[in-house]
């Protein structure tokens, strides 16, 4: 099949597009390269350095399936800059969609987040419940899954609502809560837990690329999806990397109400399983750590990226 990626050069696409390509996929690829660029053209894969939000520079001849995964991709760096936040991970969205309609497309698969739910009570977080987003991040994933479920009738329309995700990627994300906390510990020997009661559900990396290949490979399978499976406080999270590593925490209060737990059965009753957790992620974290082949950089962080590429002033 022939699949466009947006986002191809982030956190997830470059981990899921040699896995698309290794399943006999052909790729093209589209980034703004915020994060820079490990993957390499080759004869299935096609990378284009654009903005999403000029979509006119997205080439959608012969494409059957979209994997939409660009957007200023957490709660702080969307906060950053409102204006930027809403064009890329919205308007552009609406765009995006409409051009895979009008060419024919017949899947749309987008990252949504789990974080749409807001603060949940609830034990189990299904997706019938309804969404209180309290960030600009959230707010813009809800109105983006909004208006892609207006066109159920033209496209195949697969949202998912991941988790926090955990685990390795050659562009690697030292800011997601199992990555970061695993790092705190193999470095500094010390946790610093802001708060830690909040509760977070998480996935791995290759269970997520597991999960946008279900897709793919089912598109009959439409409408919205949560995706995580081990909801865990922070506090657990931190537990667990401590007892891998003899770090101490410390804990520090917390102005991050945010809290939730993501129930998946629906993605399970289609016959997904996921095979990796957040201890194979600490383990992959430490290891590269004590290798000394991952430092904790700027690159890595995606908040510091953006201040430093100036992302934060109008553009
Ligand atoms: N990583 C997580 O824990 C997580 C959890 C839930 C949802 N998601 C969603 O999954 C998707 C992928 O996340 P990720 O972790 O790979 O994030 P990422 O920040 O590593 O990747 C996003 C990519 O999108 C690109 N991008 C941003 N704006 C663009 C624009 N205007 N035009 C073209 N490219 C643009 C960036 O350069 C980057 O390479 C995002 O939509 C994110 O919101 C991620």
């Amino acid at each position: 099949m022939k699949i466009l990626v947006t986002g191809s050069c982030g956190f997830v696409g470059t981990q899921l597009i040699p896995s698309l390509i290794k399943s006999g996929h052909d790729i093209v690829g589209v980034d703004i390269m915020w994060f820079g660029n490990h993957l390499q053209e080759g004869q299935n894969l096609r990378i284009i350095e654009t903005d999403i939000r000029d979509v006119d520079s997205i080439p959608m001849e012969g494409i059957e399936a979209v994997v939409h995964l660009a957007n200023v991709a957490n709660d702080p760096c969307s906060d950053l800059n409102s204006k930027l936040n809403w064009e890329v991970n919205a308007l552009a969205t609406k765009f995006l969609v409409e051009k895979a309609i009008d060419h024919d497309v017949k899947q749309f698969i987008y990252a949504s987040s789990g974080s749409v739910y807001g603060v949940k009570e609830e034990p189990e977080v299904t997706e019938d419940l309804s969404l209180v987003p309290i960030s600009d991040y959230n707010k813009t994933k809800m109105v983006s899954e909004r208006v892609l479920l207006s066109y159920t009738d033209e496209i195949a329309i697969q949202i998912i609502r991941p988790a926090t995700i955990c685990g390795y990627s050659p562009r690697m994300r030292l800011d997601l809560s199992v990555n970061i906390l695993t790092m705190l510990a193999v470095t500094r020997g010390e946790i610093t837990v802001f708060g830690g009661d909040q509760t977070r559900p998480n996935i791995h990396l290759k269970d997520m690329i597991r999960v946008y290949h279900h897709f793919l490979d089912n598109p009959q399978l439409t409408g919205v999806y949560n995706a995580g499976f081990e909801n865990l406080s922070i506090m657990e999270i931190a537990q667990k990397a401590a007892a891998k590593t003899g770090a101490k925490i410390v804990v520090t209060p917390s102005n991050d109400p945010r809290s939730y737990r993501l129930n998946s059965k629906k993605l399970l009753s289609t016959g997904f399983e996921p095979k990796y957790g957040v201890e194979t992620a600490m383990d992959e974290v430490i290891e590269l750590f004590e290798q000394g082949t991952l430092q904790n950089e700027d690159i890595h962080h995606n908040i510091k990226t953006m201040v430093n590429l100036g992302l934060d002033k109008a553009v």
